[in-house]
């Protein structure tokens, strides 16, 4: 993403004061963000706010005369996205047609860039047959058209319509400026912690925060790849574009995680799994009247282990997580082996930077043929990255 150039057009519509959010996130991500506005868009918000967040001039006026070259032109032969955010009914339907009547729709005429359309608007405006005929035309062309969020509108009505949020907008443009190198890839991947009831109340689960395995399903979707993601309860958004299945108990992981196994191609289990659960869970709520309470538990079934004993019928690649206060290396390889993997992940949970709740992660990479790959410390984000890299590798080489 980094030294990526973009351009946000922006068309007059209410949702573009979340624009500014919008350019807000690109230019934390390091990415050349340029402005350009109908004179519409600038009665709904100035470009001065535009041009104080993305440190760049901003375009609203085709004669504007302050410039070197002939903007319409270059600016979108130079940027490698444009989005339209919001994009109106007007907008969309000038570029259906080919209009070029101002700044923005000029610029989109000549750009060589990709296009990404983000619709707001009326519901009704919406559902119209020339705007679904505008839009079905601009994705024929090869423009990328998010689909509305659907929810009460700023007009008062419900329905599809509105802008989708910015950090959604954000990561869709991002699969559009990654290489798609997993493209026809099924990955499935678990994360967070699994919860076992004891009662309505209460519940035994661990400190997992699921952010490492949301990581994965992040950077394998961003490159491509279709993902499922099974999670525990987490307070985590679900990742844009993966297909989202919530779990509670290991059981339903269990059963989530084998509902999807076939077509799979990876699995990747980041969940921190509860490996006992209470022998009963009480339908009451539990009162204090004694002084103590003894819970019985019994062993869950291991998720991992039962995927890799059954791996001839299912051939992917399997990737388990061990998490380790001790023997780090022993025990992993001893995951490893027992469970039939293909490479384990050993995270040394004893240190603040890694394991649990942290943004940051120190892991080593553990392969079949006794290799280790030591990583230093790396956000969750990065590590996740690598070990996508690696699992590409392996599926390459399994597949020769
Ligand atoms: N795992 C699983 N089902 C379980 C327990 C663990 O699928 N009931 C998976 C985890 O998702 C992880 C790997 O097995 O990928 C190792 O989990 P970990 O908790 O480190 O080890 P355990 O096998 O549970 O062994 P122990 O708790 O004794 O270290």
């Amino acid at each position: 993403m980094k030294g990526k150039k973009i351009i946000v057009g922006i068309s007059g519509g209410i949702a573009s004061y979340k624009s500014a959010q919008l350019v807000r996130l690109f230019v934390q991500a390091d990415v050349l963000t340029r402005v350009a506005m109908t004179q519409n868009a600038t009665r709904f918000i100035t470009p001065l706010t535009f041009e104080a967040l993305s440190g760049n001039r901003v375009i609203h006026d085709m004669f504007d005369r302050e410039g070197t070259s002939i903007e319409h032109i270059s600016w979108g032969q130079e940027a490698d996205l444009i989005i339209i955010a919001p994009a109106t009914a007007n907008i969309i339907a000038k570029m259906a047609n080919g209009i070029a009547d101002d700044f923005l729709s000029t610029m989109v005429i000549a750009a060589t860039a990709k296009i990404l359309i983000c619709p707001s608007m009326n519901n009704r405006m919406f559902m119209n047959p020339a705007l679904k005929h505008n839009l079905s035309l601009l994705k024929e062309r090869g423009m990328t058209v998010m689909e509305p969020g659907e929810g009460e509108l700023a007009c008062h009505t419900e329905g599809p319509g509105r802008l989708p949020e910015p950090a959604d907008i954000f990561e869709q443009a991002l699969i559009l400026l990654t290489e798609q190198d997993l493209k026809g890839l099924n990955i499935l991947v678990t994360a967070g912690p699994t919860a076992e009831p004891i009662d309505p109340v209460r519940y035994i689960t661990n400190r997992s925060s699921g952010k490492m395995g949301y990581a994965l399903a992040r950077a394998a979707r961003r490159r491509g790849a279709s993902v499922t993601l099974v999670s525990g309860p987490t307070s985590l958004k679900p990742p844009f574009g993966v297909k989202f299945r919530s779990v509670k108990t290991t059981e339903d992981m269990m059963r989530s995680v084998f509902d999807n196994r076939p077509d799979t191609d990876i699995i990747i289990k980041a969940a921190a799994v509860s490996d006992y659960r209470p022998r009963e869970s009480a339908s009451r709520k539990i009162k204090k009247k004694s002084d103590s309470l003894s819970l019985e538990l019994i062993k869950n079934p291991d998720i991992l282990a039962q995927l890799g004993s059954t791996k001839k019928d299912f051939p992917c690649l399997l990737v388990g997580f061990a998490a380790e206060t001790e023997d780090l290396l022993a025990n992993a390889r001893e995951k490893l082996r027992t469970k039939n993997l293909d490479m384990i992940v050993a995270n040394d949970i004893s240190r603040n930077d890694a394991g649990f709740e942290t943004d940051t992660n120190v892991v080593k990479l553990i392969y079949v043929d006794g290799k280790v790959e030591d990583l230093p410390l790396m956000t969750k984000d990065e590590v996740a990255d690598l070990i996508i890299d690696r699992l590409k590798s392996l599926k390459e080489n399994n597949n020769t």
